[in-house]
């Protein structure tokens, strides 16, 4: 255990049966783990992207993804994003028609972060048909997958393809941030020229996580901390959607997620939420200023704010959504 030592078969094996519990059918010669879901998107990054190359990334996106791909100097493609419906298609479609190729698009399906949303049906196969046309890879990150809050996820897009889809998990919103074990499902033909990369970065994810963690699972008790993760994060989701009703309803939009541990909101035209931070944090609350998210163009980010409940009590968050509601409606000229 405290060598270096070959990815987990073990592991694998448990992530394969996993996956299964998302819909998704994969061996374990398909999985690769990484050291946490980051290094997916580095490793991803090396793999796909040369400099110069153009790489295609929601308007507002996970800070990790822009951070993971900046390293290889793209030239990056913001995509619309609709923070209720997702990635709009049809400026997708635009994006590739203005260029020869692009390296991939980084999507998430489920519990989105920064906006808390889910993509319907309808859209993950319109996203795997174009990609499909387009020969483009999807990068999904379904980090937030297994926590859906009201009943099981539907499956990931990787369901649908295997082929175009580069699957992304990880243990870190499930079990334990600090293990840093995620894992990557692409076809088998990729994971020698994954290893290769890999080796340069971190030769091996931690065998004492992985092997912690396979034993973990084995033992069955993944099911039962995943109920309670679920039932708990429903709590403090409704705890907070209740109270943006109470203090923001006609005020202001937020999105209501079915996965994951993000709501995001949107408050009026001029709002810059970077400015309120100071006075939220002066009054005992915490958010993360829309801009942070920002692929490309910050501005239209301004107005937004990324709300978590991951980690406070349903009592606190009613509280914490009353100051909110109190420094905006200090703050903001538009009456809040
Ligand atoms: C959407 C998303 N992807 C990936 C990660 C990275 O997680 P890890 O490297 O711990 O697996 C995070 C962490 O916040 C995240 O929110």
């Amino acid at each position: 255990v405290l060598q270096y030592g070959l990815p987990d078969d073990a592991l694998k094996r448990q992530i394969a049966e996993l996956m299964a519990r998302r819909g998704v059918s994969c061996t374990e010669d398909q999985v690769f783990l990484t050291t946490g879901s980051q290094q997916a998107m580095d490793l991803a990054s090396r793999l796909l992207v040369d400099p110069g190359d153009c790489v295609l990334l929601e308007q507002s996106i996970y800070d990790g993804i822009r951070m993971a791909v900046k390293a290889r100097q793209p030239r990056v493609l913001p995509v619309a994003t609709d923070p209720d419906e997702g990635i709009d298609l049809e400026d997708l479609e635009a994006r590739l028609a203005g260029v020869e190729r692009a390296s991939f698009l980084y999507a998430m399906s489920e519990g989105h972060n920064p906006l808390g949303s889910s993509l319907a049906e309808d859209r993950k196969r319109g996203l795997v048909e174009i990609a499909r046309r387009h020969e483009l890879p999807i990068v999904e990150d379904d980090v937030y997958g297994l926590l859906g809050l009201d009943g099981d996820s539907p499956p990931p897009m990787r369901a649908l393809d295997e082929r175009w889809v580069l699957y992304l998990g990880s243990f870190s919103k499930i079990l334990a941030p600090s293990m840093r074990v995620g894992w990557l499902v692409v076809p088998e033909d990729l994971i020698e020229p994954l290893t290769a990369l890999k080796h340069s970065s971190d030769v091996d994810t931690s065998t004492f996580g992985q092997q912690v963690i396979a034993r973990y699972l084995e033992q069955g008790r993944l099911p039962a901390h995943l109920d309670r993760l679920r039932a708990e994060y429903g709590r403090r989701r409704d705890a907070m959607l209740e109270a943006l009703e109470k203090h923001f309803s006609g005020k202001a939009r937020w999105t209501r997620p079915r996965a994951g541990i993000f709501v995001w909101l949107e408050l009026p035209e001029g709002t810059d939420t970077t400015r309120l931070l100071e006075a939220a944090l002066d009054e005992g609350v915490a958010f993360c200023p829309g801009e942070a998210f920002a692929s490309m163009d910050p501005a239209p980010l301004r107005r937004s704010m990324r709300l978590s409940y991951a980690g406070s009590s349903p009592e606190r968050i009613a509280e914490g959504v009353e100051r909110l509601a109190r420094v905006v409606a200090g703050n903001v000229k538009v009456a809040v």
